[in-house]
């Protein structure tokens, strides 16, 4: 049995007293019993939000961590930091990171096996096709490849403990979102995908989300499908009603 797991991603929004006031009054909140929930926020809001969060089971994930433990890489953060901080998960290769900052499938597989052999904390990696590449039907391939290039080298223990979120680019901050159908789909390729790379076992146990545009009228409907175990939400998750409606679904 896969647990639904709805994850915040908050990017770059809220300072450390609106990252408080979010919490106070989210963790206040009557949610539905079963559905891990996350919130991965920007560094600073970190301390933050696990202090926030105790006891609440509400989890603290960073949005990035750098591949080395230490050294010359001015505005970096590593894992040992992130491990004295507690922080339950972290988002590995964004779209954002991957268009902006440099973000290649080599330091997205480097920071992944960081955080597999280094920690107990969970990765959330991103995955995703472009505009370009879904209008020319390569979606399939595209993902693929970056299944392959991320989970290169990954043992079936660490394959499992990866989350992986499905999230068409041309669905982010967009207010499109994939039709269920065409994220079942995916979602069910990349699982079919993880089966051929680590074993049906893997494949079966994976968590797998869909990220673009979740909102609380469409997440009902995503949730629905076989295939899609959870959800990585951006704008909506900065809303507390909002975020207390899709983790509710
Ligand atoms: P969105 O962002 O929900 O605002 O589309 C999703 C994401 O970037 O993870």
């Amino acid at each position: 049995m896969r647990q639904p797991f709805i994850a915040g991603n908050w990017k770059m929004y809220k300072t450390m007293a609106e990252a408080e006031s979010f919490a106070q009054l989210f963790r206040s909140y009557k949610r539905k019993e079963g559905v891990k929930v996350a919130i991965c926020a920007p560094f600073t809001d970190l301390p933050v939000l696990k202090r926030a969060f105790s006891y609440s089971g509400i989890m603290t994930g960073a949005q990035n961590v750098h591949f080395e433990d230490r050294g010359a890489y001015t505005g970096e953060v590593s894992l040992p930091m992130l491990k004295e901080l507690g922080v339950e998960c972290c988002v590995v290769g964004h779209s954002e990171r991957r268009a902006y900052f440099g973000e290649t499938d080599e330091t997205v597989n480097k920071k992944l096996l960081k955080l597999l052999s280094g920690s107990q904390i969970t990765p959330i990696l991103c995955v995703g096709e472009r505009l370009e590449e879904r209008e020319a039907g390569r979606q399939t391939e595209v993902v693929a490849a970056q299944i392959e290039k991320d989970f290169a080298g990954m043992t079936e223990d660490q394959a499992v403990r990866t989350v992986i979120a499905y999230e068409p680019i041309w669905a982010i901050g967009t207010g499109k979102t994939a039709t269920p159908d065409q994220a079942e789909e995916m979602c069910a390729f990349i699982r079919k995908k993880i089966g051929e790379l680590f074993g049906q076992e893997t494949a079966d146990q994976i968590i797998i989300q869909y990220g673009g545009s979740v909102k609380p009228a469409n997440v009902k409907e995503i949730m629905a499908q076989p295939d899609i175990d959870g959800a990585l939400v951006g704008g909506a998750s900065l809303d507390p009603e909002k975020f207390l409606e899709i983790v509710n679904f």
